[in-house]
Parts: structure tokens; C-alpha cells; sequence
């Protein structure tokens, strides 16, 4: 399932000029994507149309000086970084993070991917 959702992201996310990072797990999807608010908001729309997912969120949407994933149409980070526990998750932890706290996880996988 996430090769088909990957090859999918790279395929288009060029076009759009969308660049960013999808980090999977059992639990969860969670997913930066940067790049022109107008194709963002048309990539979100589609995405929440998909039912290889359900309860999709918005956590944090803001104006970024720079791309965090600036060489990657979808960087995937199939061996997650430290953050989150399931039951953390579950209790509600994304949506009480800060945005500090959600940016952390991608700048860790940004700084283990040098070069973007
Ligand atoms: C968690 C998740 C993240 C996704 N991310 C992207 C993405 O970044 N870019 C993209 O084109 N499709 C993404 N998709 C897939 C889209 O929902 C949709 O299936 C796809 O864009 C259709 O493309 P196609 O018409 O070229 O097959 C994602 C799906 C899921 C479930």
C-alpha cells in the first residue's frame, strides 16, 4: 500500500512543484508537504478522498521560508524516528503538540538525509 501511495506522490508531486516527507507507521501517516498553498490545498482534497486512510488531520499549515525536503517529491521514512508512541498517539499527543513538537520529526529525517 504505501509503495502505491509513494509511487503516486512521485509521479505528481513534481508537477506541482510539492516537495515533502511521509513518515509510516502501523498506527498513523504523518506526512509533510510543502510547496505552493494553491496545489497543497488541491493535493490535501485528494488525499482526503483516499480510503487507504481514514481521520485525516491537519495538525499545522504554515508559511515556511524554506523547503524542508527541497530534493524529495515524497521522502519516506519507513523506520520512524523517535517521537510519538501508539498510545500517545491514540491519547490525542499530535493534536496537543506544539508546532515545535511537529516539526521535530522532520527535521530529524531532513538532517539524516543531507543535501534535502
Ligand atoms: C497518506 C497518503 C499520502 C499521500 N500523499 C500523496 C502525495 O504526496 N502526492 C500524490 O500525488 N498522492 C498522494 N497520495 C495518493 C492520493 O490520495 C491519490 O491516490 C493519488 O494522488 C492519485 O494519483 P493518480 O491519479 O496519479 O493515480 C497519498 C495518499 C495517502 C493515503
Amino acid at each position: 500500500m504505501l509503495a502505491g501511495i509513494l509511487s503516486a506522490a512521485r509521479r505528481n508531486n513534481p508537477e506541482y512543484g510539492i516537495t515533502g516527507a511521509l513518515v509510516c507507521r502501523h498506527d498513523l501517516y504523518l506526512q509533510l508537504i510543502e510547496g505552493p498553498a494553491e496545489a497543497i490545498d488541491a493535493l490535501y482534497a485528494l488525499i482526503g478522498e483516499d480510503d487507504r486512510h481514514f481521520d485525516m488531520r491537519l495538525l499545522l499549515a504554515e508559511d515556511m521560508g524554506e523547503r524542508m525536503f527541497p530534493n524529495w517529491a515524497m521522502l519516506d521514512d519507513t523506520a520512524p524516528s523517535q517521537f510519538w508512541s501508539a498510545e500517545d498517539v491514540a491519547a490525542g499527543a499530535l493534536e496537543a503538540a506544539s508546532p515545535e513538537e511537529l516539526r521535530a520529526p522532520f527535521l530529524r529525517l531532513a538532517a539524516a538525509h543531507p543535501g534535502g
